[in-house]
């Protein structure tokens, strides 16, 4: 696709929300599997779902909820994608991060993610929730391949810091005043579907991650083009090293993702108000 007609895509989902939502919103939150039930802690004004957004890809996921909550969060105007856009689902990489374009284009300055992830990192377990510190995109195709659209960011963006070190500090802040033990760690992003083989958890293990999952990755990667100020955060839903021949399956990431969800709602919420 040509960025001229990439933009004007972009520019039309955004006419089209601007129309049925008149605030700017400031802070864009992306909730990952399982994590869905956070939107329960936004004062919602307005739902749109992703089929009646011009140009938006739809979730195909189990745990998924495919639509965009518009409100308020902490006193902040909020715009939440319940729902995201993995590129195992068939989706290419400027159809997974066209919402996170979207959003800038809204106003939205802060973004923060959440996903599930696997842990290779042996000091963690299950139900940890962990700071995205930095991230590992080789295995991903980049979003930015293609012609550079100008208006949004620059043709070679520096990655020396995607994650906001100020929202980072504020997040540890926020889990010591709850004792939550957050950890801090690199995310590895793969394509999924497949879960990893062992021999695949070890070279994840080697290559100096903490965990790795199937999002995330490239929509920080656009937010950073466009000078979004990010901050991202795992819940460890499986033990990708383990020796006791378990198997992983999603329903086992979804309940996990849930059960530790009230500790990503804490710290998005009084994120959100600390902005
Ligand atoms: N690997 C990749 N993605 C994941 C995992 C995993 O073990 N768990 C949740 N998402």
């Amino acid at each position: 696709m040509s960025n001229k007609k990439a933009l004007r895509e972009i520019n039309e989902a955004v006419r089209y929300l601007q129309k049925q939502y008149k605030h700017k919103p400031e802070v864009g939150v992306v909730l990952g599997s399982g994590l869905g039930n956070f939107s329960n802690e936004i004062e919602v004004e307005k739902e749109i779902p992703y089929k009646e957004i011009p140009h938006f890809p739809v979730s195909t996921v189990e745990g998924h909820k495919s639509k965009l909550i518009f409100g308020r969060l902490s006193g902040k105007r909020v715009i939440a994608m319940a729902g995201r856009f993995h590129f195992y689902e068939g989706y290419d990489a400027q159809e997974v991060t066209f919402p996170i374009r979207v959003m800038k284009l809204l106003g939205v300055e802060t973004l923060l993610l959440s996903n599930a992830s696997g842990c290779v990192n042996p000091g963690y377990k299950v139900g940890d929730v962990m700071i995205i510190t930095d991230h590992i995109s080789l295995f991903t195709p980049n979003p930015l391949i293609g012609k550079n659209i100008d208006e949004l960011g620059p043709r070679f963006p520096d990655m020396s810091e995607p994650y906001s070190k100020e929202l980072i500090a504020r997040a540890k802040e926020i889990g010591d005043r709850h004792q939550y033990d957050l950890k801090e760690g690199v995310y590895v992003a793969v394509t999924g579907p497949t879960f990893e083989t062992r021999a695949e958890y070890k070279m994840i293990r080697t290559l100096g991650a903490d965990v790795v999952g199937m999002s995330t990755v490239q929509e920080a990667i656009v937010a950073a083009h466009m000078g979004m100020k990010i901050f991202a955060i795992s819940v460890i839903t499986d033990i990708g090293l383990r020796e006791d021949g378990l198997i992983t399956t999603h329903e086992e990431v979804l309940e996990a993702a849930r059960l530790a969800e009230p500790k990503l709602a804490t710290v998005f919420k009084e994120l959100a108000a600390a902005i």
